[in-house]
């Protein structure tokens, strides 16, 4: 049994849609499986641009209707901190993870992935739904939703978290 819980940080571009909304999915998940004690969430965004500022609340609005809460959340920029502390650090597209890249040290940038790596879908990227309708923000939830369930199924094989 590990001693330490893994760290999971999900980032996107503002930190107010989609990285958020994959926080909360994948902590719901991570609660149904009682391993709250054990794997760590949190979110970032690669741009300042809405810092401090909670979600949006198109994004709130969509996630409650699926039982999901994001009071409490702010928005906050990925740190040089962030790539040494987290052990995943899942990217909502190629911007995100192209720009964390360049930023990360060599010896930690094997912890950046897509989140869509771990989705059977046909997607490779969350799509920005900022611009979007309503679908747009169901479209972010049902992506992200598969992908988390995967990608948690996937981490508790990897390091025994039975
Ligand atoms: P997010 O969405 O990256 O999923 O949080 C966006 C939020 C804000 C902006 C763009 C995308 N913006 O241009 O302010």
């Amino acid at each position: 049994m590990q001693d330490k819980p893994l760290q999971v940080l999900m980032v996107c571009l503002g930190n107010i849609c989609r990285s958020p909304t994959a926080e909360v999915v994948l902590r719901s998940h991570i609660q149904n499986r009682n391993l709250a004690d054990r794997i760590l969430v949190d979110s970032a965004g690669t741009s300042s641009w809405h810092m401090g500022e909670p979600p949006d609340p198109r994004t709130m609005m969509h996630a409650s209707a699926r039982q999901y809460d994001l009071d409490g959340l702010l928005g906050r920029q990925v740190t040089p901190r962030d790539f040494e502390v987290f052990d995943y650090i899942l990217a909502m597209d190629k911007e995100n993870l192209r720009n964390m890249m360049v930023d990360c040290p060599p010896a930690h940038q094997d912890k950046i992935h897509l989140l869509l790596s771990y989705s059977d879908s046909d997607y490779l990227e969350v799509p920005d739904p900022y611009h979007s309708g309503p679908q747009g923000f169901e479209l972010v939830l049902d992506l992200v939703e598969e992908a988390c369930s995967n990608f948690l199924e996937s981490i508790i094989q990897k390091h025994n978290l039975t």
